[in-house]
């Protein structure tokens, strides 16, 4: 099954069979049966959504679909498969669930400071509960590199350990985009590694290729949302290298883990 191919969710019954207890809104497990078989998902209502103070009520599941259309449409498949459904809570989003592999080391952590291992980047400095210096690190690692590429183009609120996923192929995925395309600058992320380095020819071309797969998004972001991306994508491309935080001290989520 291709967990990046929208097609698996074609013509299905969709049934709810746990809640994620970790999710900060109602977000499902489900599974979604149809004569192809049956997939395993998540589903986010968008009458599960908290409401939140800097994004519109009842928007988050659209920036979940639109974050995948990007992530698909400019050749970054970081993203599983995400649709809207209308599903037993009714209208949300639906997501293709990936098997993690939970022996994997993680990609994100935390460590005592100075002691930060060979082939990671020091995010940002901190005290742990008994006021000892602690350091959120991430690994310096290519599909990292093209997820920070990713949400700085998505304007991604909420890039915390936990929205990436490790496969048993090695492969890393990207989840909950909820709040992302805001028009305000809001780039919370712990992939700080990069900051201003220059985007390879590569990354150009995944950059190019997301302004270009700027109208898959007129019918889930509004007209200055889909505005703000284009100046995104453009302005990546001008200065050719990765944002830099906007202050002295990397912009990181809460929790970063
Ligand atoms: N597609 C997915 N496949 C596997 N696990 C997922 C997927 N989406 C979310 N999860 C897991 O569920 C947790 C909560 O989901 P998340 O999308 O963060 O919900 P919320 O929007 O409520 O914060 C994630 O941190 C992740 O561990
Ligand atoms: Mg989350």
């Amino acid at each position: 099954m291709d967990v990046l191919d929208p097609a698996i969710f074609a013509d299905g019954d969709l049934e709810l069979t746990g809640r994620l207890v970790q999710a900060s809104n109602a977000t499902f497990f489900c599974e979604l049966t149809s004569a192809a078989g049956v997939v395993s998902c998540v589903y986010k209502p968008v009458r599960g959504e908290r409401p939140l103070w800097d994004f519109p009520d009842g928007t988050l599941a659209q920036r979940e679909v639109a974050a995948y259309r990007i992530s698909a449409l400019a050749g970054f498949d970081l993203v599983p498969a995400t649709v809207l459904v209308d599903g037993p809570m009714g209208p949300g989003s639906l997501q293709a669930w990936i098997d993690v592999d939970d022996d994997a080391d993680p990609v994100v952590d935390l460590v005592r400071s100075g002691r930060t291992p060979e082939g990671w980047f020091d995010v940002v400095d901190g005290l742990d509960v008994h006021e000892r210096p602690v350091t959120v690190i991430h690994r310096d690692d290519p599909q990292l590199r093209r997820m920070a590429l990713f949400d700085a183009l998505i304007n991604n609120a909420d890039r915390k350990g936990a929205h990436i996923l490790l496969d048993e192929h090695g492969r890393i995925w990207a989840v909950d985009h909820g709040v992302s395309l805001h028009v305000q600058d809001k780039l919370r992320t712990v992939l700080w590694g990069w900051a201003g380095a220059p985007l390879t020819e590569e990354e150009t071309a995944l950059v190019a290729g997301a302004c270009s797969a700027a109208d898959a998004l007129d019918d889930l972001v509004t007209a200055a949302e889909r505005a703000a991306f284009e100046t995104r994508c453009e302005r990546l491309l001008t200065d050719g290298t990765f944002p830099l935080p906007p202050g002295t001290w990397p912009s990181i989520p809460w929790p970063p883990l």
